[in-house]
């Protein structure tokens, strides 16, 4: 059995301060934000062909999603930002940096960057960002503190169907299986026996 005698006091206080400080930054890290459950799968940042920081532009700068991310016809997908968006700012700034100097050849070649996605549904999903944006749901509640990432990882569990239909049944939204998939009616019929 531990006993905690006086000699061991000054260890449990230091271990009793760690826990705390854990689950203070536990409760930081998983964004108050989020409408859909946090990823609980393994997600480690993907190697980019830039170190892009979007805690470095959006909480330092205070760049507004939309600066770099708009939603096009028909509304389907965000865009990636256009090269000439990051020349804007980087013609002049930082431009002895290797990173700097490798996003330039990339805006001089004309070829889009050939960023690494981090978040798909699968395919044949009936999905939108258009009708979920015009509904007013915000970034962060489908994809955690964007803001806060020095690399962009896959923070929410957002793509599974379970986060889909938790948020519709919450909202009030219809969770058919004809809202999300566009499957023949008559494959869903259980054939009678
Ligand atoms: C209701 C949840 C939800 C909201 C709100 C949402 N997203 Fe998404 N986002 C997703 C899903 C799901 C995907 C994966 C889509 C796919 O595979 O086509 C995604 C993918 C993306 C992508 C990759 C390109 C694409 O469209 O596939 C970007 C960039 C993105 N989101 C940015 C944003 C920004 C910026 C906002 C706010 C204006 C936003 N998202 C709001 C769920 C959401
Ligand atoms: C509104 C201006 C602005 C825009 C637009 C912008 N950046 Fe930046 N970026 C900055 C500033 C300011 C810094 C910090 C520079 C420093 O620390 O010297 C920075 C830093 C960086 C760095 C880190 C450089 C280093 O090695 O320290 C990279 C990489 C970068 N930006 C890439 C991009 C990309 C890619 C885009 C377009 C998607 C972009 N930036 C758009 C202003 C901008
Ligand atoms: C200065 C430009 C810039 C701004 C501002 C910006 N982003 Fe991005 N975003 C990028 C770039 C570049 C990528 C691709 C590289 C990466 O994943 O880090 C990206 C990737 C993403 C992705 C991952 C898409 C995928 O699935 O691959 C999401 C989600 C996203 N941004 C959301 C946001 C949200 C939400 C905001 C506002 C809070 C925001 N971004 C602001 C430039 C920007
Ligand atoms: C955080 C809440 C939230 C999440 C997560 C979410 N949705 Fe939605 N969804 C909504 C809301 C709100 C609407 C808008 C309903 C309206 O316009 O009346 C909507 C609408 C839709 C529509 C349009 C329905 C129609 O009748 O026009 C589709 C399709 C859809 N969602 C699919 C998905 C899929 C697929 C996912 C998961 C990848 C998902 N949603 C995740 C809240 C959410
Ligand atoms: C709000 C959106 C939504 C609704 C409603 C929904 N699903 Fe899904 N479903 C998804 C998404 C997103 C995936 C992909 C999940 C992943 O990638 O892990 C999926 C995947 C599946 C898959 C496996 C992949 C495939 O396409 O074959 C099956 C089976 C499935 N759903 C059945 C159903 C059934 C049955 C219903 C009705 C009871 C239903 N779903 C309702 C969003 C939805």
């Amino acid at each position: 059995m531990i006993t905690v005698t006086p000699r061991h006091w000054p260890i449990g206080v230091a271990v009793l301060a760690l826990l705390f400080t854990a689950s203070v930054r536990g409760e930081h890290s998983s964004p108050a934000t989020l409408a859909v459950p946090v990823n609980s799968a393994p997600h480690r940042a993907p190697e980019q062909p830039l170190p892009f920081s979007h805690r470095e532009h959006v909480a330092a700068l205070h760049l507004d999603c939309s600066t770099c991310h708009t939603n096009p016809e028909p509304g389907r997908q965000m865009t990636f930002p256009a090269t000439s968006v990051c020349m804007g700012c980087h013609a002049s700034i930082a431009t002895d940096k290797p990173a700097i100097q490798k996003l330039t050849t990339y805006a001089n070649s004309g070829e889009p960057i050939p960023w690494v996605r981090v978040y798909t549904v699968l395919p044949g999903v009936t999905w939108t960002h258009r009708k979920h944006v015009q509904a007013g749901v915000k970034c962060e509640s489908c994809h955690g503190s964007v803001g806060e990432l020095a690399s962009m990882q896959e923070l929410s569990a957002v793509t599974s169907m379970a986060s889909c239909i938790g948020c519709h049944q919450k909202r009030h939204v219809s969770a058919a299986c004809v809202t999300c998939h566009a499957w023949p009616k008559a494959s869903l019929d259980v054939p009678a026996r």
